[in-house]
């Protein structure tokens, strides 16, 4: 492995940007280059990020600087660039949700066993110095009985912004279900129900809201929400609470907040590049050193899985049960 680790990008859109910081303030990191279909968005971001840019995602895997490929481009080609880079001998970070399907997220998995390399989901909101205290608690009894958990996202989004994603439940769902597994573990059972409440020509989802039975016998609540901003003054904007029989524990984007627009937000919620960096900054340890990403390929599966179940809620009107 090269010192520092060569990354190359496949997709340069929105979360390129947070990525390219974030590899900008590790040592052991650096970023060779990227690949884009658009080729003017190609451009400009490899100008922005002072990096190559390539003619395709082959050429861009087949170049040897190149030690770790992050994933960026939208859900439904995940499968297709993981498989390509991994095939290639390359680590691969990729984006949430990690791919469209069960059996694409478990097909992911398995090309990594098979390639000898490392395989990261991209859950980047668990990384998180208070959400590894708050596990120590829960998983040491600290808390007593687990009783409720809470995973609250309530951040707007323009319709223009919403209408290159997939929807709450695909797209914002995933963070609440694998920041919910990483502190109180599996849920056993999903009931959900979906609202449009902001957008005016956009028909799927602005609203998401899910009730889940735990397998340690408590219950969670998800809002994923980019309907409106939380303006009270203690905002669900990104809000963890678990609530135990013998205490209690909230981590909140609430408490770093820069007054200036953000990429996608009406204010730049600190936590959330620092998650990022602490992720990418993880990886890069992982694929130097081993050792374990905070969150697995199987807790991707699992995650996965939720989204599947919540779907399957929403189309039956019914709970359904999640193994
Ligand atoms: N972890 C986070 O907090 C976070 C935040 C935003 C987005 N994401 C995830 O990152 C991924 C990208 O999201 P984004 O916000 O950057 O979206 P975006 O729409 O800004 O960019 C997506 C990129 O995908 C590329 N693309 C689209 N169709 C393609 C195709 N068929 N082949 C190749 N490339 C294609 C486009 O060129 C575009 O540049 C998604 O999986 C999204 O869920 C994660």
């Amino acid at each position: 492995m090269n010192h520092p680790v060569g990354i190359g990008f496949i997709g340069a859109g929105e979360v390129s940007q947070l990525h390219a910081k974030a590899i900008q303030s590790i040592p052991e990191a650096r970023l060779v280059g990227l690949w884009n279909l658009e080729p003017d968005r190609a451009a400009e971001r490899a100008q922005l990020y002072q990096c190559r840019r390539y003619a395709s995602a082959e050429e861009l895997v087949q170049d040897p600087e190149i030690d770790a490929v992050f994933v960026l481009t939208n859900l439904e080609t995940h499968l297709k660039f993981s498989t390509l880079a991994m095939e290639n001998g390359k680590h691969v970070l990729v984006e949430k949700p990690v791919a469209a399907t069960v059996a694409d997220v478990a097909a992911i998995k398995s090309t990594a066993e098979r390639c000898g390399v490392v395989c990261v989901p991209g859950h980047n909101m668990i990384h998180e110095d208070s959400l590894a205290r708050a596990r120590a608690l829960i998983q040491a009894g600290d808390l007593g009985k687990i009783v409720s958990c809470y995973v609250m996202y309530n951040i707007h989004h323009s319709e223009e912004r919403a209408s290159t994603l997939p929807g709450m439940v695909r797209h914002i769902l995933t963070h609440n279900i694998y920041t919910l597994m990483y502190l109180v573990g599996r849920p056993t059972r999903a009931a959900g129900m979906i609202a449009v409440r902001h957008y005016e020509t956009l028909t799927r989802e602005d609203l998401a809201m899910v009730l889940l039975d735990l397998e340690c016998g408590g219950i969670a609540h998800l809002c994923a929400s980019f309907a409106a901003d939380d303006f009270s003054a203690d905002p669900w904007t990104f809000m963890v609470k678990v609530i135990g029989t013998a205490g209690t524990t909230r981590y909140t984007y609430q408490d770093w907040v820069e007054a200036k627009p953000g990429i996608s937000h009406s204010q730049v919620y600190s936590a959330y590049q620092q998650t990022i960096t602490n992720e990418d900054r993880h990886f890069v340890q992982v694929c130097l050193h081993g050792g374990q990403p905070l969150s697995s390929m199987d807790d991707a599966v699992w995650a996965q899985k939720v989204v599947e179940a919540v779907e399957l809620s929403l189309a039956e009107n019914r709970i359904v049960p999640i193994a």
